[in-house]
């Protein structure tokens, strides 16, 4: 895989630098659609800032007015690409835990999902030894590809866990509804020399 160059992009139009707490747990959501898993994710730990990045318009508006009706403290909506937020915004070793629900499954392009893809490195460079990449889909070949990659190129531990309904996310609860198997994998940043 060709290596990350993070000097070659600008900052997101707009780019505002996050002021990153020292002394609370930071979490990064990437895709979060309208925002469903964000909003109670961030409800339910008040003590965690979760910076929640959606690119899309349209969804972003939504999940923005859904946050504008119920501002969390501790939630951070982003209308960007997540790759040139995360290299303008992220110091090394600052994240916890990152969420991948249901990411586009990119049928005609594997290069473009997210383990095939060098920025993958520098999104591990971002999380805590001991965080954690949380990656669910409805697609057993997506997820059989992504235990692959975690094992051959990024030597990542993981596990795996399998979902039920009500589901967290809008696309996690319509493939539920339909009962398409949705699963996840926990992926665990291990301490280097452990
Ligand atoms: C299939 S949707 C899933 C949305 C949400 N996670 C859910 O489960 O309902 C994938 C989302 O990822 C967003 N996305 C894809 N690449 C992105 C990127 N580089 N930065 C931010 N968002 C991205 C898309 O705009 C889309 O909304």
């Amino acid at each position: 895989m060709r290596a990350f160059r993070p000097e070659l992009l600008r900052p997101p139009r707009d780019f505002v630098r996050p002021q990153l707490p020292h002394d609370r747990p930071i979490c990064l959501e990437i895709g979060a659609g309208v925002g469903l898993h964000a909003l109670s994710f961030a409800a339910q730990h008040p003590t965690i800032e979760l910076y929640a990045i959606e690119r899309t318009a349209e969804k972003f508006q939504k999940f923005w007015h859904s946050y504008q009706a119920n501002p969390l403290r501790n939630l951070h909506p982003i209308h960007a690409d997540a790759i040139p937020w995360v290299v303008h915004a992220l110091p090394p070793e600052s994240l916890e835990r990152v969420f991948i629900l249901y990411p586009n499954p990119e049928p005609k392009n594997p290069a473009q999902r997210w383990l095939n893809m060098p920025f993958f490195a520098f999104l591990l460079s971002r999380l805590k030894p001991r965080g954690h990449v949380h990656l669910a889909s409805n697609i057993p070949e997506y997820l059989a590809e992504a235990k692959q990659q975690a094992e051959q190129t990024w030597q990542l531990p993981y596990e795996e866990k399998t979902l039920s309904e009500p589901g967290r996310t809008h696309f996690e609860i319509k493939y539920l509804q339909r009962g398409e198997p949705c699963r996840e994998l926990v992926f665990t940043k291990p301490i280097i020399g452990s």
